[in-house]
Parts: structure tokens; C-alpha cells; sequence
């Protein structure tokens, strides 16, 4: 894993940005996964500009997201589906048509997700995984005990994320139960994982993830296992780290470096 940590949440959120600008300026036909989550605002936010500023297009690009909520049509206002419009589909040059999530308003969601998986194996796969990471180390929607082995499919969400996802929503109650999400491996097919975490209250689930034992316990620990994984961190993500200082000398200033 490559573990970059910048001083504070902008500068990760740059940083994180360059990256994802580079893999679309190699590739502009790239096929981008994208997360959901507040994490990510900032993130989509700093793509945006770039794109203003006529450095960056999205034109080429197909994009699939991680998730969705079962139960939510497209227009609900919590949807991810709304999310993504409204933080980035509707603000850049890409083409709507190339822009997936799966629905989670269909009466067969298990089909809808089966149907997901396949769509991004005839895109060609994901060339770069963006993810953020919940508190309790899930990534997409797995959540702990998610098989590793995993593919898209209907995931239980736990009580905790429920409650930490609550904000969006006017009660725990009204708050979903299920979510479709690609799986773990469907993550760990992607030719390169971008992994965005800033802030202390990810500091936790970032060193089990990083330092930790591979284990479903963790699914963001499955991570260990990409040979092309980057992990962008502010000071505070990276707080419980034991080997913090090992990773700031090899990528000083969260930059690249000849050797990981
Ligand atoms: C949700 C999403 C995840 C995201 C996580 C963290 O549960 N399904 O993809 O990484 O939230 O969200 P936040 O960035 O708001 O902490």
C-alpha cells in the first residue's frame, strides 16, 4: 500500500485530486469508480474546478458508483443517485449515458444487482476505485464480515453506519436497512484503488485497515491484498498509525517516491 499523508484535510483533498486528474489525463477514456459520503464533497468539488479551469474533461470517461440505498428511487433527495448529480454529474462535461449507479427502487434487486456486476465487466473493468472508508472499516457497503470474495449484491447495514448516516435522513427509522454494493472483490478487481480518509474519527478504522490483519472483520483491510493501492490521509486520518513516521519518510509530504 502506498500510504500518503499531508498535513491537513485540503491538502489530502488535492492531493487526491492530482491523482485522479492523472489517471484521466492518461486515460481519457477511463473508467472511474466513484464513492458517496461526505468525505467526498470537497473531493468532486476540487475535480470541478479543475475542470472550470479547462485543465480536466470527463468526456471520455464511464463511471460506475459503489452504491445505493434499496428502496430509494433515483430523485430521492438521499439517494446516491441525487448525490451524484448534484455534487458532480451535473458539473462537469461527462456524458450522462456513461454515468451508472445501481437502482435500488426495482423490484428485483438482486437482479439489479447481478445485472450491475455485468455491465462493469463489459465496460472493460474499473481502471481507477475511488473509496472512502466508514468508521468501522467498510468500504462501498461492505460491511464487517462481508466476504472478500464478495461481487455486487444486497448488503444489512449495520446499526452503526445506519446512525452515522442518519444525518441525511429525518429519523434512524426512515434511515435504509439494505444498500446494493459492488463487492470486495469486485473492489479488488479495479486496476488501481484510490482510498480517501480525513479526519480523526477515521483514524481507527485507517490503521485496522493498514496495519492491521487481513480480515472481514476489517473489508477495508482486503486492501493489503491490491498491488496498486494508494491511501491518501490527512494528519488526523493518520493519527493512529504505528508507522506513521516509516510512511512520511518514504513519500515525504505525501508525495511519490522511486521506491515504496
Ligand atoms: C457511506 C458510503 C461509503 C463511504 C462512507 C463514509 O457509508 N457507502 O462509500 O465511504 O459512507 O462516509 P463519510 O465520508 O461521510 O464518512
Amino acid at each position: 500500500m502506498k500510504v500518503l499523508i499531508l498535513n491537513d484535510p485540503e491538502a489530502a483533498i488535492e492531493r487526491a485530486g492530482d491523482i485522479v486528474s492523472e489517471a484521466v489525463r492518461a486515460r481519457p477514456r477511463t473508467v472511474l469508480g466513484l464513492a458517496t459520503g461526505g468525505t467526498m464533497l470537497p473531493l468532486y468539488d476540487d475535480l470541478v474546478a479543475r475542470h472550470d479551469a479547462g485543465s480536466l474533461s470527463f468526456a471520455g470517461a464511464t463511471t460506475f458508483n459503489l452504491d445505493e440505498y434499496v428502496g430509494l428511487a433515483p430523485d430521492h433527495p438521499c439517494s446516491y443517485h441525487r448525490y451524484m448529480r448534484e455534487a458532480f454529474f451535473d458539473r462537469v462535461d461527462l456524458d450522462r449515458a456513461r454515468t451508472h449507479l445501481p437502482r435500488g427502487d426495482v423490484a428485483d434487486p438482486q437482479g439489479e444487482a447481478e445485472d450491475y456486476e455485468r455491465r462493469i465487466t463489459e465496460a472493460g473493468g474499473i481502471d481507477l476505485q475511488i473509496l472512502g472508508i466508514g468508521r468501522n472499516g467498510h468500504i462501498g457497503f461492505n460491511e464487517p464480515t462481508a466476504s472478500l470474495g464478495s461481487r455486487t449484491r444486497i448488503k444489512t447495514l449495520t446499526d452503526d453506519t445506519r446512525r452515522a448516516n442518519q444525518r441525511y435522513f429525518s429519523s434512524f427509522e426512515e434511515t435504509p436497512r439494505h444498500a446494493i454494493t459492488i463487492g470486495v472483490a469486485t473492489i479488488l478487481d479495479a486496476r488501481a484503488t484510490l482510498l480517501l480518509a480525513t479526519g480523526e474519527a477515521k483514524a481507527e478504522a485507517v490503521a485496522r485497515m493498514v496495519e492491521g490483519p487481513l480480515s472481514a472483520a476489517c473489508p477495508a483491510s482486503a486492501l493489503q491484498l491490491h498491488p496498486n493501492a494508494t491511501i491518501v490521509l490527512d494528519a488526523g486520518a493518520a493519527s493512529s498509525l504505528t508507522l506513521r513516521s516509516y510512511y512520511e519518510t518514504v513519500h515525504p509530504g505525501g508525495q511519490d517516491s522511486a521506491f515504496d
